[in-house]
């Protein structure tokens, strides 16, 4: 599976706390895919205490959105480094259309193209119990205490680390993120609509509900995948 259908781009889109993660990596990894997340680049540079980190730590902790250009060079730099024509889910990336278009020039200067875009949409009372259960290893791994507790309540089942809760998960901004991507974000709906980019995903059901319902859409976009920029 993952010989037949590397070198395709699939964007997952959607407000925070809808799944863009859970579904990722599981996409990711069945597919073969690099799976890319901007959140996750930034905790990362975070906990390393980058000079990128520390600047990303006042939007991030504010709820905001971490500036365009920042986004679109680390992006940039983390494309470079993965293998040359492999499939790539990108998730909580782009996040404005200034960033669609920077990774469609990016990815067109590889002859490459976004060949599907996944809304995930679960209603925003949903969002929050979600977020409200969400605990995370250090390393990135996400659990739920609701819907997805790890074995030993507290400790990831991978590296037996405590689990953290997100600074950014407090309600009041939660709020603003639901703010800004009502604002900010849902207009790539639109921006992806119109070229028949996007599939609608159903994400109010379990994990594997709504895997199987992205796997169906991702699918269905295969075609679509395998075309480059003006083919
Ligand atoms: P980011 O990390 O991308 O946050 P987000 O988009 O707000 O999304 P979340 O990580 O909150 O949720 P998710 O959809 O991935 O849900 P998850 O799978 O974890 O970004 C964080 C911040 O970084 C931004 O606010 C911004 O400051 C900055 N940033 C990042 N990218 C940027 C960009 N491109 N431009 C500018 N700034 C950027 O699931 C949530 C919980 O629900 C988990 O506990 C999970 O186990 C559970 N769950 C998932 N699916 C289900 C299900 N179907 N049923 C039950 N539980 C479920």
């Amino acid at each position: 599976m993952a010989r037949e259908t590397a070198g395709r781009i699939v964007v997952l889109l959607g407000a925070p706390g809808v799944g863009k993660g859970t579904q990722g990596v599981r996409l990711g990894r069945e597919l073969g895919w690099a799976h890319v997340s901007t959140g996750d680049l930034l905790r990362a540079a975070l906990r390393d205490g980058t000079s990128l980190g520390l600047e990303a730590r006042k939007y991030m902790d504010a709820g905001e959105l971490v500036p365009d250009g920042v986004m679109i060079d680390l992006v940039r730099e983390h494309l470079v480094g993965l293998e040359p024509g492999r499939g790539v889910v990108f998730d909580g990336f782009p996040r404005t259309v200034q960033q669609a278009e920077a990774l469609d020039r990016a990815l067109a200067r590889e002859g490459r193209a976004v060949g599907a875009v996944a809304l995930l949409d679960a209603p925003e009372a949903v969002l929050f119990k979600r977020i409200s259960g969400r605990r995370s290893s250090p390393g990135g791994r996400v659990y739920n205490v609701y819907f997805d507790p790890p074995r030993r309540d507290g400790f990831c089942d991978d590296t037996g680390e405590p689990l953290i809760h997100r600074a950014d998960d407090q309600p009041e901004t939660v709020r603003t993120r639901l703010a800004v991507y009502q604002e900010v974000t849902a207009p790539l709906i639109g921006h992806y609509d119109a070229p028949g980019l996007l599939v609608r995903v159903d994400a109010e059901g379990d994990i594997d509900q709504v895997y199987a319902a992205l796997q169906a859409a991702v699918a269905e976009a295969h075609p679509a995948a395998d075309a480059a920029p003006g083919s």
